[in-house]
């Protein structure tokens, strides 16, 4: 099977974007699964160090592994927005596929250094592991919220992006180009495409957009065709999971059976995925 590095590269020659979705349980991970299937696209799942310590570092990995190499499907797995290098440094020797420093409340400096150490690990290793990192500020956490929160939005300068990575290494770049991390009741600014396709020329690395719920549909298509190669979602997913469940419980107080309460929490979740990957590879 192809590597994700060659999988990304594929994307980014076919004119689409792989879709990375985050899951905080073993549902998620079938619903993202299923609809990954059902497409026969590639899919990342990502873990932020919260989601991956709830999950379980290795618990993750093998059930990743397990499905790539047994059922020979591409699905991969990343260290999402981990924010230190021991983080970092735990996640590529457990075995993951990809890893995010996120430095972006440090200074430049220290933000170049600590990823340069970041990039230095993972080179060190026999393993083929990307290491991504962020630039500009778009908000944390993916949540609701009522307004963009102040300081984020601020988007990306394309020399600051090439000095950035000329001084790193790294292999993706995660640019903050109009999105914001969570779902804004007032609505999301426009993707600037033109500056995705400026960081992109100049940078020379695939790009990856963060903080993707809640974008219109044409955000993401002309994101894709101006340089993006991973597209990230997660808020959109939790919502979904998290009213299908609401809803299960409510409508069978009496049922005990967890597989059963369960099951239309995947299904959110499955559907969801299904229309974001469509979108994202360009298929009806
Ligand atoms: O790394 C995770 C993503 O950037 C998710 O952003 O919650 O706005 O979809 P989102
Ligand atoms: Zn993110």
């Amino acid at each position: 099977m192809k590597t994700l590095r060659e999988y990304v590269k594929e994307a980014e020659e076919k004119g689409v974007a792989i879709g990375h979705f985050n899951i905080s349980n073993l549902e998620g991970l079938h619903g993202i699964y299923n609809a990954a299937k059902k497409l026969n696209v590639p899919v990342i799942i990502g873990l932020s160090e919260g989601e991956e310590d709830f999950v379980g570092k290795s618990e993750a990995v093998g059930m990743i592994k397990e499905l790539r190499e047994k059922e020979n499907f591409p699905i991969f797995l990343n260290a999402d927005h981990h924010y230190s290098f021991d983080r970092v440094k735990a996640s590529i020797d457990a075995g993951f596929d990809a890893v995010i420093f996120d430095g972006v409340n440090l200074s430049f400096e220290e933000n170049v250094k600590i990823t340069k150490q970041c990039v230095d690990y993972a080179k060190s290793t026999d393993k083929d592991v990307l290491v991504e990192a962020e630039l500009g500020y778009i908000g944390s956490g993916s949540n609701i919220k009522e307004t963009i929160p102040e300081g984020a939005g601020i988007k990306t300068k394309p020399e600051e992006a090439q000095k950035y990575v000329e001084m790193t290494g790294i292999d993706m770049l995660a640019p903050s180009v109009g999105s914001i991390h969570g779902l804004i009741k007032s609505g999301k600014p426009h993707i600037d495409c033109e500056l995705v396709a400026e960081i992109r020329k100049v940078t020379g690395i695939p790009l990856v957009l963060h903080g993707g719920s809640g974008l219109r549909d044409e955000d993401f298509t002309n994101g894709i065709k101006a340089g993006i190669s991973i597209v990230h979602i997660n808020t959109e997913i939790r919502l979904a999971y998290d009213e299908a469940l609401k809803k299960s419980l409510a409508e069978n107080p009496n049922e005990v059976a967890p597989y059963k309460i369960l099951q239309p929490a995947v299904e959110a979740v499955e559907k969801v995925v299904e229309e974001r990957l469509k979108l994202f590879n360009n298929l009806k």
